[in-house]
């Protein structure tokens, strides 16, 4: 696909997305030579910089080498804040000189990286400087999560960048979309005779998808301890990976037809009354502990984090889909921080067989098939199921059928900004989520914000750092265990951090 020349315009650019991802990302592309021939980057925020402070602290985070500095050449810096129409004027003023010396164009990407709260004065002051629309080049809106923090602030927040720019214009950024293998279950699905054919209650028994990380919040306490998990996780990326694996095949592979499956999965989620959210949801929180003989701080003690906090750095739910596909069959996603392992994978349950002919013959345990994806790392697809142990009698054992995209060496995974900023440039919105799809999923996570918020006597269990969460996770599923990937996958000693 050709990419327009074009100039990204990023807002909150001294942040530390900027640093840490845009511009990184921004330099893959120009190394793998798929930025457009004229292009730039003008980074805008409050801060007075100068482009020689911005090249500076860009650079901090790059290789230090030649292509580096040709890259750095194509960074500016505008000083804007958000509120001085004024500012915006200047900025009006500075594209079009910037787009005539690098002869851009006036095709203009503006990347809101700023705290939500001044993502509709942003669109305003765009609106009103007539920077969002031109009829004779493109003009996009970058939007970075969250999307609001319940339901009512997402609704809220559409309406208010609708008003300035139309939803083809709006690119609501969830970067777990732009991981090479989400993308590669639509490939998996729906290019493959094998899987079709059983993918739905007929022959799945339960979807679970597990997302882990072992590093805890990070400096970003005090963000955090107003999200929590559910909003900073399962609100967003999980409940996409969910729509990935339920949907319906689209029509083709177009933003529109993808996007519009996505929101039927949406639609489809049965709501989780107020009162059976304690028996649906389990929500825990990281409590200090000691590994390996080092002491690992909670949750609580974390800066910008209250001392009594409530705030989830775990949660596990069961939820169904009440649609013709998937019927009756329990989806279960649980996500933490401070667990065992940094693992993100999707596993499919197939029914076991009707009738056990070789019961009591060799392994015990889940004898179900999965299919497991794995999101990251050590990305691939691996599915179990059971042989024949060589030898006297019916002996049965569980075996692997591994594929690693690390195998196909001479491919390298773009990572997921790189992949997303490239598909905006060139106007393509299919992995972005739409506005619609975030007010669907936010009308399913709200009953529970609403039990836990009105309801306090609602536990949330400690869990000692670099476990899998509390024991009562457990429980929620009915016929089985979760998967426990650390102890199924860790063949080379790196992947069990803690
Ligand atoms: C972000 C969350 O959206 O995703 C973070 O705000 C989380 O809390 C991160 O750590 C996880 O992303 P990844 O790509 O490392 O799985």
């Amino acid at each position: 696909k050709k990419t327009k020349n074009q100039i990204l315009i990023i807002f909150g650019a001294s942040g530390d997305l900027t640093k840490r991802k845009l511009i990184p990302a921004l330099f893959d592309l120009f190394q793998q030579k798929m930025l457009p021939e004229n292009f730039a980057v003008l980074g805008a925020s409050r801060t007075k910089l100068s482009d020689k402070d911005f090249r500076k602290r860009a650079a901090e985070f790059l290789p230090e080498n030649k292509e580096t500095q040709t890259f750095a050449e194509k960074l500016f810096y505008q000083p804007v804040s958000p509120h001085e129409t004024e500012d915006f004027k200047k900025l009006k003023k500075r594209l079009e000189k910037l787009s005539a010396d690098q002869k851009t164009d006036a095709n203009y990407i503006f990347y809101l990286s700023t705290p939500p709260s001044v993502y509709g004065i942003i669109a305003k002051n765009l609106c009103e400087t007539e920077l969002s629309k031109s009829d004779e080049f493109f003009r996009r809106l970058i939007v970075e999560k969250p999307f609001g923090a319940d339901l009512e602030s997402a609704r809220k927040l559409n309406k208010q960048l609708l008003k300035y720019f139309n939803e083809n214009q709006v690119y609501r950024i969830d970067h777990y979309l732009g991981k090479e293998s989400v993308q590669n279950m639509l490939v998996t699905r729906f290019s493959n005779g094998i899987f079709e054919p059983l993918w739905n209650r007929n022959f799945i028994e339960r979807v679970e998808i597990t997302s882990a990380e072992n590093i805890g919040v990070e400096g970003r306490g005090g963000y955090y301890d107003e999200s929590g998990a559910l909003r900073d996780m399962l609100q967003n990326h999980l409940l996409q990976l969910a729509g990935f694996v339920a949907m319906e095949p689209p029509v083709v592979i177009e933003a529109d037809a993808i996007r519009n499956e996505i929101v039927k999965v949406f639609q489809s989620l049965r709501p989780i009354p107020e009162e059976k959210v304690p028996e649906n949801v389990i929500r825990g929180q990281y409590i200090n502990s000691t590994i390996k003989g080092k002491k690992i701080k909670g949750y609580r003690e974390e800066p910008g984090v209250d001392n009594n906090s409530r705030t989830e750095t775990f949660v596990a739910m069961k939820f169904f889909i009440d649609n013709w596909r998937w019927g009756g069959v329990p989806f279960y996603i649980r996500t933490g921080k401070k667990m065992p392992a940094r693992v993100t994978e999707i596993v499919i349950h197939f029914k076991q067989v009707p009738h056990h002919l070789f019961n009591n013959s060799g392994e015990q345990g889940p004898i179900d098939n999965q299919l497991v994806i794995r999101i990251q790392p050590d990305e691939g697809i691996l599915l179990k199921f059971r042989m024949k142990t060589p030898g006297a009698g019916f002996q049965v054992q569980t075996v692997n059928m591994d594929f690693h995209y690390s195998d196909l060496s001479e491919v390298r995974l773009p990572s997921a900004y790189e992949r997303l900023l490239l598909d905006c440039m060139q106007g393509d919105a299919t992995l972005y989520s739409r506005g619609d799809a975030v007010e669907e999923a936010w009308k399913f996570v709200q009953p529970i914000l609403d039990a836990w918020k009105n309801n306090p006597n609602i536990p949330i269990y400690g869990y000692p750092a670099g476990t899998w969460g509390p024991d009562s996770s457990d429980k929620l599923i009915q016929n089985g265990d979760w998967r426990y990937p650390c102890k199924n996958l860790s063949n080379d000693g790196t992947y069990c951090e803690l």
